[in-house]
């Protein structure tokens, strides 16, 4: 049945952390793994869906069969992802974007001054690469994920509503063996008039069940 829904279906994932540089040897960055992403792009394909990975850096390769797309910043991810949005079916945002950006990045490493023992770094926003993919007129069936320390259903009907989504990932990411940078997860799933949430395994199971969840919340919405 989840075949039946997937097959053929092109499907576009971001995944890993971004990259956010400051000068030529330093950058903003966070401990996003990609292996949540990287796992549901391996589930997604095994489904029969046309698979295309937008990833920042990490240390994982990509699962054969699927089109990887490198990038470091969020600026590049946004530029990668908005390029081929439209022509999607399935949009997934597993990537840890960075927020804010360094306001300029300069082409000469930075140096210590003598005379200053302090350093202020002025940060800019990044565009919501989600958000954005939701507001197009032909937009994809769009997932997002959520991170959270607390209230995680009250934070994650507020991004599903605010950013116009039809499904979301939340996990708390206070609990350890869940979220960042482990091999587990555990993950509340919403949307509109329902949840399910699927109980802490590896982020192997937990990709069959969420593309899963997908295909079975996809033909819903088609209906
Ligand atoms: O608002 P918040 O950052 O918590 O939302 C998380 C969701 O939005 C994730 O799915 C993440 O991939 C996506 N996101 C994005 N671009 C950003 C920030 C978050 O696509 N700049």
């Amino acid at each position: 049945e989840v075949a039946q829904v997937l097959a053929g279906k092109k499907l576009l994932i971001t995944a890993g952390p971004t990259r956010e540089e400051l000068d030529p040897v330093r950058y903003i960055t966070n401990h996003s793994s990609g292996k949540m992403g990287y796992a549901l792009a391996e589930m997604a394909m095994a489904a029969g869906a046309q698979v295309t990975l937008v990833s920042g850096p990490v240390n994982i390769s990509a699962p054969k069969g699927v089109e990887l797309v490198r990038v470091g910043s969020a600026l590049d991810m946004h530029q990668a992802v908005l390029s081929r949005a439209q022509s999607q079916d399935i949009f997934v945002a597993a990537a840890a974007v960075a927020d804010y950006r360094p306001a300029s990045r300069v082409d000469q490493k930075i140096k210590k001054t003598g005379d200053n023992d302090d350093m202020v770094i002025e940060l800019v926003r990044n565009p919501d690469i989600l958000a954005d993919v939701a507001a197009l007129a032909n937009k994809p069936f769009c997932v997002g994920f959520a991170a959270e320390t607390r209230d995680l259903e009250h934070y994650a009907r507020g991004k599903l509503k605010r950013k116009k989504l039809d499904m979301i990932c939340a996990n708390l990411v206070s609990i350890p063996g869940q979220g960042f940078n482990v091999d587990t997860n555990a993950l509340d799933v919403f949307w509109k008039d329902g949840g399910k949430s699927l109980s802490l395994a590896s982020k192997q199971q937990l990709a069959v069940l969420l593309v899963e969840l997908i295909a079975e919340r996809m033909a819903v919405a088609r209906q």
